[in-house]
């Protein structure tokens, strides 16, 4: 058995990568590297290509034998996203359309598929089920519900099965920390809680401390990357087994605040982690967390890590790079 997986020189693809193969598959990764290190990859055979280009994907489907697919090849920021959303339309869903096609005219049917909590916008009420309304409050989400939606008619009208897992927000690096997340490419909280505290950055901003949460500051679900990964193996072992496609939210259905996470950064790390508490920021919701039992029921999946594996795995993979990166 061979997996595609194309972004796997990213943050969570690069460690999803590592847990794939470590669980006994052959892996290929395709990624054009223009926000992914090649060193993340390691030894893992890899293809320097854009999911666009279908000679490029047919060759490594058929060089490799690949049966199935993870794709997290995408570009991520929500700010970028709505300053330039031809950007995010071409590459997101034109790209995965184009990739999906190859994938068909080569016979490869199984697509784990990264998708994002970001398409529920305000939840009406947490935890967050996926039976509730979507309601994108960004390009970048709404590009990944436009994927979700092109993959469920392939399941519709052709043999393809997807399973889409909706990410709430992924954090901390590789159990070893040796690979871990760029904050130059991150708008992410931990990664600037990590500069911050390192002081590679100026104070932290605290956007709002005036939300209806129990401090006051947003409040959201924090997943650790290794478990995300594990949940990746899941829906590839659900696929290979005849399992029907689904969508599927991947948390902990447990909320932390920011105030929280600079508290247990203060904890672990033993240093001042320099704040500020600034205005709301236009579109934050007060508090997201999951609803995480179809993914549990299904896959009999569960986060085995908690908040202080996340920063510790984190303060211990950034302070390893002066830079803060991989490169
Ligand atoms: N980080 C999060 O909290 C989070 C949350 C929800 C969903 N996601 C999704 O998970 C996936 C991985 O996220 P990440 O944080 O690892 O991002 P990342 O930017 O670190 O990784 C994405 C990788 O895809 C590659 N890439 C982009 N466009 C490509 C293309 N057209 N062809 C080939 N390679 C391409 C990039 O070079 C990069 O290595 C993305 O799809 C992202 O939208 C991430």
């Amino acid at each position: 058995m061979t997996t595609l997986i194309t972004g796997g020189a990213g943050y969570i693809g690069s460690i999803t990568t590592r847990a794939i193969r470590a669980s006994g598959r052959a892996v290929v990764v395709l990624d054009t590297l223009e926000n992914g290190h090649r060193k993340a990859v390691g030894d893992a055979p890899f293809v320097q290509a854009d999911v666009a280009d279908a000679d490029a994907v047919r060759r490594t489907v058929e060089e490799h034998g690949v049966d199935e697919v993870v794709h997290f090849a995408a570009y991520k920021a929500v700010g970028e996203s709505m300053a330039n959303p031809g950007k995010y339309f071409a590459n997101n869903v034109t790209g995965s359309q184009r990739l999906f096609e190859t994938l068909r005219s080569c016979g490869v049917d199984r697509v784990v598929f990264s998708s994002t909590a970001a398409v529920y916008g305000t939840p009406a009420r947490v935890p967050v089920r996926e039976s509730d309304p979507t309601d994108c409050e960004s390009v970048y989400a709404e590009t990944k519900l436009m994927i979700e939606k092109t993959l469920g008619w392939y399941a519709r009208t052709s043999t393809m099965r997807s399973v889409c897992l909706r990410y709430f927000n992924a954090a901390g690096a590789s159990d070893d920390a040796t690979l871990g997340e760029d904050w130059r490419f991150s708008e992410n909280l931990v990664p600037h809680v990590m500069k911050a505290v390192l002081g590679h950055s100026p104070a932290l901003k605290v956007f709002g401390n005036d939300y209806p949460t129990p401090d006051g500051t947003g409040v959201r679900d924090y997943i650790h990357v290794e478990d995300l990964a594990s949940a990746h193996i899941a829906a590839l072992d659900h696929l290979a087994s005849g399992g029907a496609s689904v969508t599927c939210n991947v948390g902990t259905g447990q909320g932390t605040s920011v105030l929280e996470i600079i508290a247990a950064t203060e904890r672990i790390s033993g240093r001042k982690v320099p704040h500020q508490i600034v205005a709301r920021r236009a579109g934050d919701v007060s508090e997201v967390w999951a609803d995480s039992s179809l993914v549990r029921d299904l896959f009999g999946w569960e986060p085995r890590r908690h908040l202080d594996d996340i920063i510790s795995s984190a303060y211990a993979w950034h302070s390893g790079r002066p830079g803060g990166h991989r490169g």
